[in-house]
């Protein structure tokens, strides 16, 4: 009997049960919900799972385990990932060994840990969020043990850098280079189920870049819950410079940034390095009210998001600027709705994600008490994104007849015609006829037509 099962041996043993009980090799598959950061932490999650001796499987009904990454952001999302897990009750019923594991976000909220202890009998383990490196020793335990785990994050979790990772896009890559939040937004949860910010080492990110723009990948992405507040030894408009100087033809993109930390040194880097970085900001405003900022504990007013917007459109001609919303936060009233609307249409955001607000157990915003009312929440979401979507569409008509520089994606097949389908530098998604096979390259696509949400080209020559 293998009593340490670790990454190491852990393969011994997979192969072990492949042989003498199963006949047949083991599969694995990974469901994720939520953000860009945890796609990321998928592809590290699969990447443990197959140096395991796992196979991965598309489908979870043919999984021998499955691991659901989970995300805690919204109530709505929680209830998502709640009713997936309930079709696994049969799967277990038919295989006793098969193994459900729970990670991410909503996996570190104790209430939902309960809740998993209680009513989910058969998930065997979860898992805070970068922790990773414990999933050989939550598999044993659910094998040999036959013991079911649940870990909360008591600590804030060290880096571990060189954890394996099965990488889904061969042309675009995510790289996060600091984890977790300090800012403590009134209504967010992050801060509590992800812990205090660190950051990776500069030498390591740098490293990983090289390695990926060696191996042929065109899109980075630099990722981390407040992106622009990475500090190491260096900063993070340092870091976007050394990333911009590493020879090769590829693109720097980056999320999520807050304001407080969109410096003008930022700005002038990415100004400086448009060749390599996107003319593309994600800056979550939230809202448009000053009052609204300062009981979210934004830290930032109105005015200062002005100022930034109009530094950024300023110094990186035909930058793309996109933001978060939330509406119905407690406290906002008619008033602060509206200038949350007057600065959207000041601004002319390309993409607006707009969020009704959503309570989280155990933030500061729980236990406001100014509610706002949930069809007035409704109303003011759709008054906002119909607003947003005429915006979005003066946005794109200047796109019309111009040529684009696009990263292609993937490629469907629509009536009998190939459209390929990929991204312009400023994030705009384009759909495009080629006579050339071109996923993962870049190309010019002439821009024929605008929609709100996308354009439609054809190759240029
Ligand atoms: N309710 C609604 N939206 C939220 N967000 C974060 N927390 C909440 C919440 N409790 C939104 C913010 C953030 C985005 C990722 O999700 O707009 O920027
Ligand atoms: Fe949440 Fe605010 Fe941190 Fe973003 S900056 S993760 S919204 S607490």
């Amino acid at each position: 009997m293998i009593t340490d099962f670790n990454s190491t041996n852990a393969p011994i043993y997979i192969s072990k049960m492949q042989h003498e009980l199963y006949g047949r090799e083991l599969r694995a598959h990974v469901i994720t919900f939520g953000c860009q950061q945890n796609e990321a932490d998928s592809e590290r999650i699969m990447g443990i799972l197959i140096s395991m001796g796992y196979k991965y499987c598309d489908n979870p009904v043919d999984a021998d385990i499955v691991i659901v990454n989970t995300c805690a952001i919204r109530h709505h999302a929680e209830m998502k990932a709640l009713s997936l897990l309930g079709s696994f009750k049969v799967q277990r019923k038919n295989n006793p060994d098969f193994i459900l594991g729970i990670c991410g976000c909503m996996a570190n909220e104790p209430h939902i840990a309960d809740k998993l202890k209680k009513d989910f009998h058969y998930v065997n383990f979860t898992l805070e969020p970068g922790r990773y490196e414990h999933i050989p020793e939550l598999v044993y335990k659910s094998y040999i043990d036959k013991k079911r785990t649940f870990m909360l994050g008591t600590e804030i979790p060290d880096i571990v850098e060189d954890i394996p990772v099965n990488r889904v896009s061969s042309h675009k890559a995510w790289v996060s280079i600091m984890y977790g939040c300090n800012n403590f937004c009134t209504y967010c949860i992050v801060p509590y189920v992800r812990g205090r910010e660190r950051s990776r080492n500069s030498a390591d990110v740098i490293n990983e870049c090289k390695d990926l723009i060696l191996s042929g990948v065109k899109e980075i992405m630099l990722l981390g819950q407040n992106v622009n507040s990475y500090k190491s030894d260096i900063t993070f408009p340092q870091l976007l410079k050394s990333i911009s100087d590493i020879p090769g033809d590829f693109i720097i993109r980056f999320m999520t940034s807050h304001p407080k930390d969109t410096s003008d040194e930022l700005i002038d880097v990415m100004a400086s390095n448009i060749d390599k970085i996107a003319p593309f900001f994600h800056l979550p405003l939230q809202s448009g009210s000053n009052s609204i900022l300062k009981s979210m504990n934004r830290t930032y007013t109105r005015e200062k998001y002005l100022y930034i917007a109009n530094q950024l459109k300023e110094k990186i001609p035909n930058i793309a600027l996109s933001t978060d919303v939330i509406v119905g936060f407690p406290g906002e009233n008619e008033e602060d709705f509206l200038d949350t609307i007057s600065i959207i249409k000041e601004i002319n955001f390309d993409n607006v994600y707009a969020f009704i607000y959503s309570e989280r157990e155990g933030t500061r915003a729980a236990t406001m008490i100014n509610k706002v009312d949930e069809i007035v929440k409704h109303n003011r979401l759709n008054m906002l994104l119909k607003i947003q979507d005429e915006i979005a569409f003066s946005k794109n008509i200047p796109y019309e007849n111009t040529v684009c520089k696009v990263l292609v994606d993937s490629c469907d097949i629509r009536e009998g015609t190939e459209i390929y389908n990929g991204r312009t530098m400023t994030g705009k998604l384009v759909h495009f006829t080629s006579d050339k096979k071109c996923i993962g390259q870049f190309v010019n696509v002439k821009i024929n037509k605008a929609n709100a949400f996308d354009l439609i080209g054809e190759l240029a020559n």
